[in-house]
């Protein structure tokens, strides 16, 4: 096996996750779950999302076991501070015994961070960071709608600081949810462009956590793992989202990748992706595909053998190249002058990315400022 030696040289991590429950129609269990943390249910989502039949249909079945329910549907991507405060304020009223997330990473963000607020009253700005959340939430049931941001397992929120235009994170094993349930059926009606973007960013997921300066074993599996899923499901599920066997395939993947998140985390491609985000508005996903192919270069000289077996998984010879085919076949070849970022715009933000450090710290090569700016041009 390729170089895993590093992970034996006393390196002691972390690893937990909500309890699962997956499989088509696992959303049928939803009630009977919910029913263990009381009698009201308060559910969050997007518009979207709430639109959906397969809402009402969720909501039906907490009412018909005897749930009272609640819901706050207004969430927006990339959700603002004021957006969890209202959330919380709705949830709090209602007086709210168990969270349920419902649909893509900022939904599951804002159910896990309102949940937090619902038993703590602190500051949102106070929780930025690492481990700086006052105790546990409400608890909390998140099924995600997209395959994606494995949020449902990951003990992480990413808002967006709109007053710094910025993107900020809050990480804390309080954000883990009670139960995630992975019912790859709510996605088969994603349609292909977020379908693209969200499974771009699951394989970022899986490269960065392989590739990362702090690689464990354990993490190393569902890396390469995701890894093989992505490349063998993601443009199916693109190109025909009714394909059952690819949207289940990228729901494990998903949640594969995010397994990685919480024992290794990401690099210098969410890090680079923050201030596109922040400032650009720029979707998570097609932020991260756009960047990849170029801090792969970057870190080719020092993560070769890595790259070589997620180039294996991924059934190709050279990893830059499974990378920029499968994004090329999926729409999310972008350039970052397409998103109304002008080359003026580069170094401020190249100077922003430096304060990404938490994620910084795990790229195998060091990232200094004319690096990242570097790496933005060549993105450019
Ligand atoms: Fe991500």
């Amino acid at each position: 096996m390729m170089n895993t030696m590093g992970a034996f040289d006393g390196r002691v991590f972390g690893f937990g996750m909500p309890r699962l429950v997956m499989g088509m129609g696992a959303r049928q269990q939803l009630a009977d779950h919910a029913k263990w943390f009381g009698s009201k249910a308060f559910v969050v989502s997007d518009p979207g999302v709430a639109a959906q039949p397969s809402f009402a249909e969720l909501r039906r079945s907490l009412e018909s076991a005897g749930l009272q329910v609640a819901t706050y549907t207004d969430v927006l991507p990339d959700p603002p501070l004021r957006i969890v405060q209202d959330c919380a304020r709705v949830a709090r009223a209602f007086g709210a015994d168990v969270m349920v997330g419902v649909g893509g990473g900022s939904a599951l963000d804002v159910a896990k961070i309102a949940a937090i607020l619902n038993r703590h009253d602190v500051p949102i700005e106070s929780m930025f960071g690492t481990d700086q959340t006052p105790g546990r939430g409400v608890p909390t049931i998140l099924l995600p709608t997209t395959a994606g941001t494995g949020s449902e397992v990951t003990p992480i929120a990413v808002l967006s600081d709109e007053d710094h235009e910025l993107k900020r994170g809050i990480v804390s094993d309080h954000l883990l949810a009670d139960y995630a349930i992975v019912d790859p059926e709510l996605c088969l009606t994603l349609p292909p462009a977020p379908t693209a973007y969200t499974g771009m960013d699951t394989l970022t997921h899986a490269i960065e956590a392989y590739t990362n300066k702090f690689a464990v074993p354990l993490i190393d599996a569902f890396a390469l793992e995701a890894a093989r899923l992505v490349a063998s499901c993601l443009a199916r599920a693109v190109h025909d989202g009714r394909d059952r066997e690819a949207r289940y395939g990228m729901a494990l993947a998903s949640l594969l990748g995010g397994l990685c998140l919480k024992s290794v985390n990401t690099a210098a491609v969410h890090a680079l992706a923050y201030p596109l985000g922040g400032r650009f508005h720029v979707p998570h996903g097609v932020a991260n595909s756009l960047l990849l192919p170029h801090v792969m270069r970057f870190n080719a000289p020092l993560a070769a053998d890595r790259y070589a077996v997620i180039a294996e998984a991924m059934g190709y010879e050279d990893c830059v190249e499974a990378v920029e085919s499968l994004s090329a076949d999926v729409g999310t070849d972008k350039r970052m002058r397409e998103f109304g970022v002008e080359q003026q715009h580069l170094p401020e933000m190249a100077k922003a990315a430096m304060e990404v450090q938490r994620l910084l710290k795990n790229n195998p090569r060091e990232v200094t400022e004319p690096d990242a700016l570097a790496i933005y041009e060549r993105a450019w």
